[in-house]
């Protein structure tokens, strides 16, 4: 057996959540690999909406068991919230939610510490969520991180308070005010709840049950685009949101990794600071962003938008070895008369079909090519026979672009609004 991924091949919000409760009925685990509650994973059945930050995405499925990878960190106040959300939903955690104990803990002065370095970078702040994502990646790779496992030491305290006072010590360098105790109050107290979610040697668990022969899916969190290495850096998240993290943040040797679905919206967003080519400032992206809903799940921030971008797709399908493609929120451009896709950039004078180093660059602008809208409502479409001769086009198109099969098209939020398709090759 083979572990499968899906993850986002843009900046995030691709509808990943929505997707992984879809297919999760096929698996036996679901495992989140890496980021935190940067993330927001947004689900809908039942007429019910629901937010998932650091949870899997498998929850809501009686018979699937969920991981919280090595590779996530944790904030327990958050993640508390969520076991509240669920429970209130009547939603069984008890025997299906593990928690890896080499993730790592968010601190209240991890927040504060995200907080005071973006305020110190001004205009040049990379919008992070503040939730202290960087500074705890930042604390894991510098060796001082806080482990989930480390509550069950007698040390426990110990090293919080050695770990909160260089915090407080980096703290004293900014022009920041904070009043810590009520964090930590909050934060004291969730960890005692904590100790009541079952811990695991998730490396073990997810190995020892590929070789029962039990089908995992590896969700991944945020979108290439935002990847430490690969995405347009300094404005990045602090993890490998690829493929690849889903080996380091799960346990997984890279050979036994299966299908890759990579998952991209119809066209592309971004929530925060930070190269957009195909960012459309005018009232066409004020259309998309009314027409999907395009505010985020996490931090309520419009969500920038733009056309899609090939260049920066074909991209992310190399990083990840992307097997399949998912395409999500097709209905969203029903509205529109053509639909516009770059496929290359100018840059420098020259024409140039990838993503330059500097990803600041003001004078990379997006070459479009314009298809004729299908100006359909997708949204009640029983079986993928039925889509517009232009949106299966559009796909066909996309298809031969990107040189990799489409096998989902999502037409709406609900579980229910999503189309599968068969494809024998591309
Ligand atoms: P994630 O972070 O990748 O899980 O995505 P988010 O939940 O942050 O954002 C995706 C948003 O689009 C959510 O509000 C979803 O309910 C919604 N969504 C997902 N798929 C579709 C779709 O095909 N059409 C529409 N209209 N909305 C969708
Ligand atoms: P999901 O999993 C969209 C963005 C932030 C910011 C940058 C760094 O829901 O797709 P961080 O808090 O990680 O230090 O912020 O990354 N970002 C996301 N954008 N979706 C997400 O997650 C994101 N998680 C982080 O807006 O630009
Ligand atoms: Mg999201």
């Amino acid at each position: 057996m083979k572990v499968d991924v899906l993850l986002g091949l843009q900046w995030g919000d691709e509808g990943k959540g929505k997707v992984v409760d879809v297919l999760t009925p096929h698996y036996d685990i679901i495992g989140r690999f890496q980021g935190g509650p940067n993330a927001g994973h947004t689900l809908e059945f039942d007429g019910q909406k629901h937010v998932l930050h650091t949870i899997p995405s498998g929850i809501f499925h009686d018979d699937t068991l969920n991981v919280v990878g090595n590779g996530v960190v944790i904030d327990p106040i958050i993640f508390n919230r969520e076991i509240d959300g669920l429970l209130k939903h009547e939603v069984s955690i008890n025997d299906k939610l593990l928690i890896s104990r080499k993730a790592h803990l968010i601190l209240p002065t991890h927040r504060l510490l995200d907080a005071a370095s973006e305020q110190a970078k001004g205009k040049k702040k990379i919008g992070s969520t503040l939730k202290g994502i960087g500074p705890t990646y930042m604390d894991k790779t510098g060796r001082n991180g806080l482990r989930v496992g480390d509550i069950e030491s007698e040390d426990f305290d110990k090293k919080y308070n050695a770990l909160r006072e260089k915090h407080l010590q980096i703290l004293s360098g900014f022009d920041f005010e904070y009043d810590l105790e009520p964090m930590e109050k909050e934060w004291m107290d969730a960890i005692e709840r904590f100790r009541s979610y079952p811990l695991v040697d998730s490396e073990h668990f997810i190995n020892n049950n590929l070789q029962a022969g039990k089908k995992i899916l590896a969700e991944g969190a945020q979108g290439t685009l935002l990847d430490i290495d690969f995405g347009s850096y300094p404005f990045v998240t602090s993890s490998n949101t690829i493929t690849a993290g889903a080996c380091t943040g799960l346990g997984i040797a890279p050979g036994k990794i299966g299908e890759v679905y990579g998952i991209f919206k119809a066209y592309c967003t971004r929530v925060g600071s930070g190269p957009f080519p195909t960012e459309l400032h005018d009232e066409e992206g004020e259309a998309i962003r009314k027409a999907g809903h395009e505010f985020g799940a996490t931090t309520g921030r419009p969500r920038r938008c733009g056309w899609l971008d090939l260049p920066a797709l074909k991209y992310a399908i190399m990083i990840n070895g992307v097997t399949q493609l998912i395409m999500t929120k097709a209905d969203v451009l029903s509205e529109f008369d053509e639909i516009k896709v770059c496929t290359a950039y100018k840059y420098r004078g020259e024409v140039i079909d990838y993503l330059p180093y500097d990803v600041l660059a003001e004078d990379l602008e997006p070459i479009f090519e314009s298809r004729a809208g299908w100006k359909k409502d997708l949204t009640k479409l029983g079986s993928i026979e039925e889509i517009p001769a232009e949106l299966d086009d559009y796909i066909t198109y996309l298809e031969s672009e990107l040189k990799t099969p489409i096998t989902i098209v999502s037409v709406g939020p609900d579980r229910t609004q999503t189309l599968t398709r068969t494809v024998a090759s591309v």
